[in-house]
């Protein structure tokens, strides 16, 4: 059965949402924990899969800024992945441990949102095919083209999912 609970570390506060396969780990906005764990995972999957462009400067800022959720494996206790989200609801960020892909991880950062926002945004490249179907699958709509998008040029989808309507 899911509970909630508190955990302190380094004097900082996160909360934990504790669930049959997964934990989530919940880090408040204006927190930096666990930043370093999360360029390391961003920067694997930029090397081998040529995804998440951003530069150290901006993403740190934006992880600072945003609201996080951490995935950790119940068993193992090994952070599968996270999602990080501002504060209206727009996910500047996921992403999932290349190894532990289609166990679901994407799906329950998603859903550990539902109850916070009444809607869910986000821009996704238009080659990104895998998060466009990982998106669709969860119900978020294309709402518009975005041509340009990208510092390199490269178009996006804006998609948008209201989660009580699922
Ligand atoms: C997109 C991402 C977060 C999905 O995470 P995940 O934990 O593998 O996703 P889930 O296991 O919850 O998959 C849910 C659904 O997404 C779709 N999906 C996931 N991986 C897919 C793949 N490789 N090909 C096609 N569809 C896929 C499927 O419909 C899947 O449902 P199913 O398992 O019932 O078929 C992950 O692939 C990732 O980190 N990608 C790199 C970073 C990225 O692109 N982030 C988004 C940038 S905007």
């Amino acid at each position: 059965m899911d509970g909630k609970r508190w955990s302190y570390r380094n004097g900082e506060v996160y909360r934990v949402t504790v669930g049959k396969n997964w934990d989530i780990l919940e880090i408040e906005p204006n927190s930096s924990s666990l930043l370093n764990e999360a360029w390391l995972l961003k920067e694997e999957i930029h090397q081998k899969e040529n995804l998440l462009k951003q530069k150290w400067g901006f993403f740190a800022q934006m992880y600072h800024n945003a609201e996080k959720m951490w995935c950790i494996d119940s068993k193992t206790r090994d952070r599968v992945g996270f999602v990080a989200v501002q504060e209206d609801g727009y996910i500047f960020f996921i992403a999932v441990d290349m190894s532990r892909r289609g166990e679901g991880v994407g799906t329950h950062l998603i859903d550990s949102l539902g109850g916070k926002y009444d809607h869910i945004s986000c821009h996704v490249r238009t080659t990104n095919i895998v998060a466009l179907d990982f998106y669709g699958k969860i119900g978020f709509k294309k709402e518009e083209l975005v041509r340009r998008y990208y510092e390199d040029r490269g178009d996006a989808f804006y998609l948008v999912y209201f989660p009580e309507l699922e």
